[in-house]
């Protein structure tokens, strides 16, 4: 989106808020209050906790009700039957992510779904082990690789293979991916890559990606954490092998909320997939039963393993709804305007890390007066996070931030800076 000189007024900002169909979305959520500054809450943490929907008290509290009232009858009486909870998300999951319904399930959180979606897509030989793993993968995914590669008997620095920039710059180039697929040809087992790297913003592209490696007979699996809720996604037509993701961030459902997986349907029922598994995979319709052998689901939700906490799952479905009305489609075309609005007041200010195919997500590098614009930006209340030692990450989440949102942040900046 292209911005001219006078755009850089409030009443500007004002105009765009008041021709937003999504405006009314804001009010559909808590911002915190306020304690050092004067002003409003300026909320700009979205890619690390989502803001609360008003309504996910109430959603939660019709769970804590059926439970007062049925026991554990609820399981089956509540207007919401606890046994089948987690597919009152499924299609709005699928459709978040661009997924068949029987391709997508809720259940426990990112790393533990990752580790989960190793055992069955890491299953490295001899000769090909390596898995092939983004420049500044988040920590809790290095030391599961890592822990996957170790778990099999191989050295993590021999397995592990971390991409890296060229010389001189922040962010991969797509062609140096595809080339170090060709590169690890039939040494690489695993292609682990996020959606959106969580330092850089950085988008990579899962078609190609997908593509390549199964050309070279490796599997291709991704984390969403950065991406589901913020980016349009196709997981099926890009035929991603698996991919995880959290739903604290850009889907508002809490701290520690409930992750989303996807298993391709090509894996459901491959006898050569191996899983772990748990009560919650089994038949349903026989789940009940108590057999002593396991009889798969026969889709993604083969790969549940315990009965999911309600509660949690409560408070995502008080967000999707919201998603749901919103639209991903109209969401994303929001959040492109606020993004390339922010990047165009701010660009004269300091170093945008991020490149131009990105979600919602800025990343900007600030090494003189960070400490000082740290200082003010906290005191002026805004919420947004910093890593260490220089990347300020702010986000506007198109569901709940607005344009005046963006230009009081950006004013923030040019009086510190
Ligand atoms: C990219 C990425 N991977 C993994 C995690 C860890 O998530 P969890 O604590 O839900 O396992 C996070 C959390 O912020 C993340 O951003």
């Amino acid at each position: 989106m292209n911005f001219s000189a006078n755009d850089q007024s409030l009443e500007f900002a004002q105009k765009k808020d008041s021709d937003d169909p999504l405006r009314n979305f804001r009010e559909s959520f808590c911002f915190p209050q306020s304690e050092s500054s004067e002003g409003p809450i300026l909320y700009f943490a979205g890619h690390s906790l989502g803001l609360m929907p008003k309504k996910a008290p109430e959603y939660i509290q019709e769970e804590c009700e059926a439970w007062a009232k049925f026991g554990v009858e609820g399981h089956f009486k509540s207007r919401h039957p606890w046994v089948s909870y987690h597919e009152t998300l499924t299609e709005q999951m699928a459709n978040l992510v661009g997924a068949k319904n029987s391709e997508v399930v809720v259940m426990n959180t990112l790393t533990v779904n990752l580790h989960l979606m190793m055992v069955s897509f890491y299953r490295p030989t001899a000769k090909r082990f390596k898995i092939l793993i983004e420049p500044n993968s988040f920590p809790s995914d290095q030391y599961a690789v890592d822990s996957q590669a170790k778990f099999h008997g191989f050295d993590p620095k021999e397995a592990i293979v971390e991409l890296a920039p060229r010389q001189g710059e922040e962010c991969m180039r797509e062609s140096d991916i595809l080339d170090k697929i060709d590169e690890l040809g039939d040494e690489l087992a695993l292609v682990m890559l996020g959606n959106v790297n969580y330092l850089t913003g950085q988008r990579y592209n899962f078609k190609s990606i997908s593509e390549k490696a199964h050309e070279k007979g490796a599997m291709a699996g991704f984390n969403l954490a950065h991406g589901a809720g913020n980016l349009l996604l196709e997981l099926h037509d890009w035929e991603v092998d698996f991919a995880v993701w959290c739903s604290y961030k850009y889907l508002n459902s809490g701290p520690g909320g409930l992750a989303g997986c996807f298993v391709h349907e090509r894996h459901h029922k491959d006898p050569n997939i191996p899983r772990f598994e748990g009560w919650w995979g089994h038949d349903k319709k026989r789940r009940f039963l108590m057999e002593r052998e396991f009889k798969s689901i026969g889709n993604a939700e083969a790969w549940q393993l315990s009965n999911p906490p309600i509660f949690q799952l409560a408070s995502l479905r008080a967000s999707m709804d919201l998603f749901e009305k919103a639209t991903m489609k109209a969401l994303r075309k929001k959040g492109d305007e606020l993004t390339s609005y922010l990047q165009f007041l701010l660009k004269e200010k300091c170093h945008v890390v991020t490149p131009d195919d990105r979600g919602s997500m800025l990343c900007l590098k600030i090494e003189e007066g960070s400490k000082k614009l740290l200082e003010s930006l906290k005191s002026k209340g805004v919420i947004f996070d910093f890593r260490e030692p220089d990347i300020f990450r702010v986000t506007p989440a198109p569901i709940y931030n607005s344009f005046q949102d963006v230009y009081h942040l950006a004013q923030i900046f040019e009086e510190v800076l």
